[in-house]
């Protein structure tokens, strides 16, 4: 059986982790070869592909970012991108696909699934927001290394007694602002599930600094005031309809100064920075045995699955339960944090 991989949206550590696996178990276990499909779908779509073997996988797991590059193409939105995806499996070859990615992606995949070609999907991403997955790999490195930052940038505000902001990555759900909040122990955390109240953190702010601390405050990139808008860069949108989030912690920034005239702040936006480099022990591992959990599932013809964490177990899940609806913060876990925040 021949095996095309490819890795879509945006990219995170991790993805390397199952190519190798996959790749590794698929050749020595079952005798399959494999064909890389060069960024994302465009891949499939345009017939660009880079070889993938054992010997090219064995090294990749520290490495950050992907080896099959990755892009934002939709084939579902191309004139006629489906069967195109269709006529390059068939012309190299390719009896089934493996397909690493996130909401958009597996959607795609879900999709190809329905219309009869053979795929197995993988999820992940930085935002672990995939329903039907406890975890997603990236999400555990892109908190250690927001976590990181707010342990320096705490330092910092600290002797200038300064009021930090700090924005982390998360259109629709706020998990990497809530465990950097929790980890960092942030005295406010803004997620998109609860637009905040500007007087309420200004409150806060001005309590923390009443008893001699700085203000450390995490906000995820799609966090807004209550009747706030989205804000963004104005960019086009993506070929999956999103806009390119920016600025959220400069409005709250303003929103606080306007408040608290003496307020001395700083926004630091990490950005893609938690998408970069090497994966931590966690998602090496979480990568490794999505790749394994995929490979079994194609070796047993399970098509048209995700290999997803339920408790300590990687087991196959229906595409379509991952890709149906975004899986964002409970209240529950919002309460958890106000008791150990302000
Ligand atoms: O992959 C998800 C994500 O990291 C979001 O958190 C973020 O909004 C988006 O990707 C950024 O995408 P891009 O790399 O296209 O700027």
């Amino acid at each position: 059986m021949r095996i095309g991989v490819l890795t879509g949206g945006g990219d995170c550590p991790g993805l390397n982790a199952v190519i190798r696996a996959a790749v590794l178990k698929g050749t020595e276990a079952h005798g399959f070869e494999f064909v890389g499909f060069r960024d994302g779908w465009k891949g499939p779509l345009e017939g660009l592909t880079t070889e993938l073997t054992p010997e090219v996988v064995r090294h990749i797991l520290p490495v950050g970012g992907t080896i099959l590059g990755s892009s934002r193409t939709n084939p579902v939105k191309v004139e006629g991108g489906i069967e195109r995806v269709r006529s390059t499996m068939a012309e190299l070859g390719v009896d089934a696909l493996l397909a690493i990615g996130g909401e958009d992606t597996l959607g795609v995949a879900t999709r190809l699934h329905a219309e009869g070609i053979k795929v197995v999907g993988a999820p992940k991403t930085i935002d672990n927001d995939l329903s039907a997955t406890d975890y997603t790999f990236g999400f555990d490195t892109a908190v250690q290394i927001a976590v990181d930052a707010c342990d320096r940038l705490a330092t910092t505000g600290a002797s200038h007694h300064r009021a930090m902001i700090v924005e982390v990555m998360g259109r629709h759900a706020g998990w990497i602002a809530l465990h950097t909040g929790m980890a960092a122990s942030a005295h406010v955390t803004l997620v998109p599930e609860a637009p905040y109240d500007l007087d309420a953190v200004a409150a806060t702010v001005k309590g923390v600094l009443d008893r001699g601390e700085a203000p450390l405050i995490v906000i995820s990139e799609g966090a807004l005031p209550a009747g706030g808008e989205v804000v963004h860069t104005g960019a086009e949108l993506d070929a999956f309809g999103h806009v390119q989030l920016k600025g959220v912690g400069e409005i709250l920034e303003r929103g606080l100064v306007e408040r608290l005239p003496d307020l001395a702040t700083r926004v630091t936006v990490l950005g893609h920075l938690l998408r970069g480099g090497t994966p931590t022990a966690y998602d090496r591992i979480l990568g490794t045995r999505s790749g394994l959990s995929a490979i079994t599932a194609i070796a047993e013809g399970n098509f048209g699955t995700m290999a997803a964490l339920v408790g300590t177990e990687v087991v196959q899940v229906p595409l379509a339960d991952a890709t149906g609806e975004l899986k964002v913060v409970t209240p529950a876990r919002l309460d958890e944090l106000a008791h150990v925040s302000g």
